[in-house]
């Protein structure tokens, strides 16, 4: 696919002042500082589309972007930001968890995971949770481009493992680097065949 125009839309922390669900929707999640805004960024071709920033902590709302005129992108908080207080962290977790229970448009969520890491049992957990709930979503690896291709495959094989002592089988997963721009066209392809196939009028 190719990305003719992205721009933001708006921010919020409440799911009923987002705009109109009447596009496909797809939205991005996973721990603070994973990479959600940087692979936004990277999906459309825009540097500063998505506030990016070294610290965590730097996306604190219900951010949509509007792709191509006819879908959008949502980066959302990061969960588990350990920095800020307990009474921000149950704020965001109602904030998002309302978010991904009533957006009616939501086609897919996005859930990324630091390839460089073990599986942590916080990001176990979220998607236990997603697949509780029937959100459907697809695991997205980022920051390839910082360890070698050896230690990628040891990595996801790792994680599939893990997963597999408690799952049937395991959701789609993309590899991504944001610096490389890895795995973008595959994500943008993805997005592709799900905004063919949706129909506004069966949202509700
Ligand atoms: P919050 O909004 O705080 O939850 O973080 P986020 O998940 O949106 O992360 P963000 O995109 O702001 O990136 C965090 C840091 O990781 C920044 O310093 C990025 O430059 C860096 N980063 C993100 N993706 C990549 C990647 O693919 N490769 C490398 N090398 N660095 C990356
Ligand atoms: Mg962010």
């Amino acid at each position: 696919m190719k990305i003719k125009t992205a721009e933001f839309v708006i921010s919020n922390t409440d799911y009923k002042l987002c705009p109109e669900a009447i596009y496909p929707e797809y939205a991005f999640i996973g721990r603070s500082n994973v990479g959600k805004s940087s692979l936004i960024n990277a999906l459309v071709n825009r540097k500063n589309l998505a506030k990016i920033s070294g610290k965590p902590g730097k996306t604190q709302l219900i951010n949509h972007f509007k792709i191509n005129d006819n879908w959008f992108l949502v980066d959302l908080p990061g969960y588990g930001y350990a920095s800020t207080s307990k009474t921000n962290r149950e704020m965001f977790k109602g904030m998002i968890n309302k978010y991904l229970f009533n957006r009616k448009n939501l086609i897919c969520l996005f859930v990324l995971l630091d390839i460089r890491h073990k599986p942590q049992p916080i990001d176990l957990e979220f998607m236990k949770k997603m697949e509780q709930d029937r959100i459907p979503f697809v695991m997205v690896f980022t920051k390839s481009d910082k360890i070698s291709q050896t230690q990628i495959s040891k990595n996801i094989k790792h994680y599939k493992t893990e997963m597999l002592k408690e799952w049937g089988s395991l959701p789609e997963i993309f590899i991504t680097s944001s610096e490389k721009k890895k795995g973008r066209s595959e994500i943008l392809k993805f997005i592709e065949e799900y905004n063919e196939g949706f129909n506004p009028t069966l949202i509700g």
